[in-house]
């Protein structure tokens, strides 16, 4: 079967097609199923069942992130070795959008009003990176999944150990995420300034903090 080659025109409207699902539909997933199917929920207090959507409600939005950094991306990296890899991680990425917007849903909550706006941004710096060269790009993929472990670290400390419906959601994610950013390193990823580093921490830091809230 031969490959097709997509034309930028195409490319654009693919892009345009993801941006509106990651957005406000139903993502494209994989053929994996969502960890926290089957497993039973638990009694939470309302004020942990609150915390814990709105803690979903950050990982949802990070997801919508990540979706539009990988898009982005691929509207400008060349990407030869690793194109297949990354097509695939961003797929996953849709996963864990998937899985986050079903937990938020179980816990009450509902997803940040501000998605269009975080995907925007994202898919902007996304096709800046993509522009800068593929292993600078490479390696803002390989630091954002850092970055994105240590915070599913911290919400993991927050939910209670008999959460096990969270949990196995943001283990699995995090799991996913340490793969994406190995797969980045090893396809020639440059390890980033720390400037640029610090920037991203406080850029997802502002982020956070708003999604708790909107
Ligand atoms: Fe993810
Ligand atoms: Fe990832």
């Amino acid at each position: 079967m031969s490959v097709r080659e997509y034309t930028p025109i195409d490319r654009l409207f693919m892009g345009f097609d993801s941006a509106v699902r990651t957005v406000f539909g139903r993502p494209r997933v994989t053929e994996r199923t969502d960890p926290a199917q089957g497993l039973p929920e638990v009694e939470l207090s309302e004020a942990q069942r609150e915390h814990i959507g709105r803690l979903m409600r950050i990982n949802h939005s990070g997801e919508v992130c990540a979706q539009a950094l990988y898009q982005g991306q691929s509207l400008t990296a060349r990407l030869p070795a690793v194109r297949a890899g990354m097509e695939r991680a961003a797929q996953e990425e849709n996963d864990h959008l998937d899985w986050c917007e079903r937990r938020i849903g179980q816990l009450g909550g509902r997803k940040s009003l501000l998605n269009p706006l975080w995907y925007g941004a994202s898919f902007s710096i996304g096709a800046a990176a993509g522009l800068a060269g593929d292993k600078w790009s490479l390696g803002f993929v390989a630091e954002t999944e850092h970055q994105v472990d240590q915070h599913l670290r911290g919400h993991l400390s927050e939910v209670p150990l008999k959460d096990e419906k969270t949990r196995v959601i943001l283990d699995r994610m995090r799991e996913d995420e340490m793969r994406h950013a190995a797969l980045a390193l090893q396809g020639g990823g440059a390890k980033l300034p720390l400037p640029v580093r610090l920037g991203m921490r406080l850029a997802s830091k502002v982020m956070t903090k708003t999604v708790y809230r909107v």
